[in-house]
């Protein structure tokens, strides 16, 4: 009796552990977490973009700003990444150079856009001037 209650905790625990190591293996072959991405986006960011829009993204020009919510190229993740990978054409918005991989570009991406995550949307923008006195 005593043998088979060992037995029955034996395949209990192998068990466990079995659910363990294929948890531990499906966290590696996961995403990076929201965390790490950010801080590869801001190491990239700092190094490559940060001259131009300035560390809390407001940028040296208007058109610069990545904090107001207005996006002339759009502010889908593709649109985001296909300007930092083909530049904007005719403006000092270059493509960017150095050796990055599809995750560290991905990771950008995050960065950039939580520069505006927080601002309203455009429409909740005044629109009119600000009344006459
Ligand atoms: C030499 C200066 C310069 C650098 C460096 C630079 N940018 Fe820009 N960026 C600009 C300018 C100027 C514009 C405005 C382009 C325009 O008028 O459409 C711009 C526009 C953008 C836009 C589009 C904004 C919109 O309204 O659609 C994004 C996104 C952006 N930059 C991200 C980045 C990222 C990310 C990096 C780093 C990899 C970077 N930029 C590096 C000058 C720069």
């Amino acid at each position: 009796m005593i043998r088979y209650r060992n037995a029955f905790a034996l395949a209990l625990c192998a068990l466990t552990l079995a659910a363990a190591g294929w948890a531990v293996r499906q966290g590696k072959a996961a995403p990076q977490t929201d965390d790490a991405a950010l801080a590869r986006g801001k190491e990239i960011y700092d190094a490559r973009c940060k001259a131009c829009h300035r560390s809390d993204g407001k940028g040296t020009l208007e058109e610069m700003d990545l904090t107001d919510n207005v996006w002339k190229n759009g502010n889908k993740p593709e649109d985001i990444e296909k300007v930092i990978r083909e530049g904007v054409k005719g403006t000092g918005m270059r493509p960017i150079t150095g050796d990055y991989t599809d995750a560290d570009i991905k990771a950008l991406v995050k960065y950039v856009l939580k520069f505006s995550a927080d601002a309203p949307p455009p429409a909740a923008e005044p629109t009119k001037p600000p009344e006459a006195r």
